[in-house]
């Protein structure tokens, strides 16, 4: 959600170097975009609504740039109320991510003292404060001074005309500093500035970054100096690029055995570390959004099955309503990719404060959710930049099936089974099964409605199968729980309704398989999805049993059926998903 990407340093084509930093960014999602470099002792700005694509900037030379992708918040998409945002003077430039919650006391305020407006943003106040502190006090003194007055969670980097530097502070949305020979980066996200340098600073809450021919990093609210501490990537440019395949989306959809194996070899130790701090918590709550709450949910099911543990529950965003029940001993699990979901670091921050263990399962080092956690464990599945999730919801459920057995003692199998379901999964993307989904995908083009159940853990998988063919294809597709269709959903079956039944190959075959009959009954097209075909199947796609690990599998060929759907109902893009976002930093 929005992207920044700042530069300054030797080279003179700051804008282009700002330009190539925001294609990059474009997957977390925008819907316009500006750049503003420094021209003398002036500021050149260029700003646009719509995507960056193949756009290229008149703006000047330059060696210090600032930029933005905006995703609409306060105020429409106009070119106006992209950002940069400009003072009176149009000597400060900000771009900013996150919310200003105090903008409209603090706009009042400015505007009382004469300060003119022109966009309905947030933003600009931040522009405007620092112009009035400017007045009395230098650039650094006045952007820590504006900072400090705003509420909410904000990440700002700013330029001022007259100075050589550009400033960077934040309180919530991510920033990361690249630093390179003689130069200087700052980002939402790594992703933009690995291709110059893998040495970098994960900025803190309350740290503010000024970037000249120095590094100066100093702590907010009072501005001590302080002792960057340095990290260096482990991946390179090449791993954020799409190589062979059209979309990203399918670049990370093939990608998925390597991750599940490498879950299967190399994490045996972290899982027995998380099995042991759920032994020995007090209540244990698994919390994360969208598809990172299925994977939660299909855990609640492996540990209740497997490890023979109660694990509690929530949606991101709910769990503000159910954390009385925190104490010290609660231990709470934290599921996300990105590690920057506002629904999910605000609760943990709150678990934080009421003194509770918190374990992270995330894919972002250096994330807000990791610096977190006491107890982190990477989901190892590289950089993902379509939208939808696919490669760390995968490794999520890899994951906390390996935790579930370790917890029962049964940590061998689990890993043998992961690797049968690599296998498995390796099958689907196989050019025979991939027509088959595309033959399923062409049929499936014109239905206004598919339904998809499961039982069990297969209710995990009916949700987030859901939730692929919704995001991807815009189709409306809803996942129930086989035993809810009696309750209220039969009512919706007509004749032809596609509805995908997942029966894997354990204690729920046999209801799904009635369900599949009730629906067959009032004239449901039935699409089975298990180890075993069944005459009430008018389609079967066959996914190998690899026990609990089957879910995988067919997780994999809902991907694919979604990303097909989607392209044969003409979705020009299914990496940027319309109104979605990657990171979704605000509430
Ligand atoms: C769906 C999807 C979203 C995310 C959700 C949480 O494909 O990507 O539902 O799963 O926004 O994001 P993270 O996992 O980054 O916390």
């Amino acid at each position: 959600m929005c992207g920044i990407f700042g530069y300054v340093g030797n080279s003179n084509n700051a804008a282009g170097i700002v330009l190539a930093g925001l294609r990059l960014l474009e997957y977390r999602g925008y819907d316009s975009w500006g750049i503003s470099v420094k021209r003398g002792k002036k500021l050149d700005v260029d700003k646009h609504t719509g995507k960056i694509e193949q756009a290229i900037t008149q703006l000047p030379k330059s060696t210090l740039g600032i930029g933005h992708t905006r995703w609409a918040t306060h105020g429409g998409v106009t070119t106006v109320n992209a950002h940069p945002h400009l003072d009176c003077t149009k000597e400060v430039a900000v771009v900013h991510n996150g919310i200003v919650e105090n903008f409209l006391e603090l706009k009042e305020e400015l505007q009382r003292i004469g300060h003119h407006f022109v966009s309905e943003t947030d933003t600009e106040v931040i522009a405007h404060l620092i112009e009035e502190y400017l007045k009395k006090e230098g650039f650094a003194s006045s952007v820590r001074d504006a900072f400090n007055r705003l509420k909410g969670l904000s990440a700002i980097v700013v330029a001022y005309a007259p100075s050589a530097e550009i400033i960077a502070a934040k309180s919530g949305s991510p920033l990361v500093v690249g630093v390179g020979d003689n130069e200087f980066f700052v980002a939402s996200d790594a992703v933009g500035i690995v291709k110059h340098t893998r040495r970098v600073i994960f900025m803190e809450d309350n740290d503010m970054v000024i970037l000249g021919k120095k590094l100066k990093l100093i702590r907010l609210p009072e501005g001590k100096v302080v002792k960057p501490l340095f990290h260096t990537i482990d991946w390179e440019f090449k791993n954020v690029q799409k190589g062979k395949y059209k979309h990203f989306l399918l670049k990370e959809i093939y990608e998925q055995p390597q991750v599940v194996e490498n879950i299967a070899i190399n994490y045996g130790a972290d899982t027995k570390r998380l099995s042991k701090l759920i032994e020995e918590a007090f209540g244990t709550f698994m919390l994360g959004c969208g598809t990172a709450s299925y994977a939660a949910i299909a855990g609640t099911y492996l540990f209740s099955r497997v490890a023979k543990k109660h694990v509690n529950f929530s949606i991101g965003s709910e769990f503000a309503y159910l954390e009385d029940y925190l104490t010290p001993k609660s231990l709470l699990i934290a599921i996300s990719q990105s590690g920057e979901t506002i629904d999910v670091v605000a609760p943990v921050e709150k678990a934080r404060k009421r003194g509770s263990q918190i374990a992270a399962i995330v894919n972002v080092i250096g994330s807000t959710l990791y610096r977190q956690a006491q107890h982190k464990i990477l989901l190892g599945a590289g950089v993902e930049k379509a939208v939808v999730s696919t490669k760390s919801f995968i490794a999520m459920v890899a994951i906390l099936i390996l935790t579930a057995y370790t917890s029962a003692k049964r940590q061998e199998e689990a890993k043998e089974l992961l690797m049968q379901a690599a296998g498995n999964i390796r099958v689907i993307l196989q050019n025979a099964y991939v027509k088959r989904i595309k033959e399923l995908a062409k049929k499936l083009v014109k239905s206004s409605h598919i339904f998809v159940i499961g039982r069990g853990l297969a209710y995990a998988t009916a949700l987030e199968t859901a939730l692929k063919l919704k995001e991807t294809s815009y189709v409306h597709a809803e996942g129930f729980a086989g035993g809810e269709l009696k309750h209220g959903v039969i009512a919706l079956i007509d004749n032809e309704t596609p509805c995908i039944v997942i029966a894997p190959n354990d204690e729920t075959y046999d209801d799904i398989i009635s369900n599949a009959q009730e629906i067959k009954a009032r004239g449901g097209f039935i699409i089975g999805v298990g180890p075993k075909n069944n005459n009430v199947f008018d389609i079967f796609l066959e996914t190998s049993d690899a026990g609990d690990a089957t879910m995988l599998s067919q997780i994999v060929l809902a991907q694919l059926l979604a990303y097909y759907l989607a392209l044969y109902r003409g979705i020009k893009d299914p990496d940027k998903p319309r109104n979605l976002a990657k990171s979704v930093t605000v509430k």
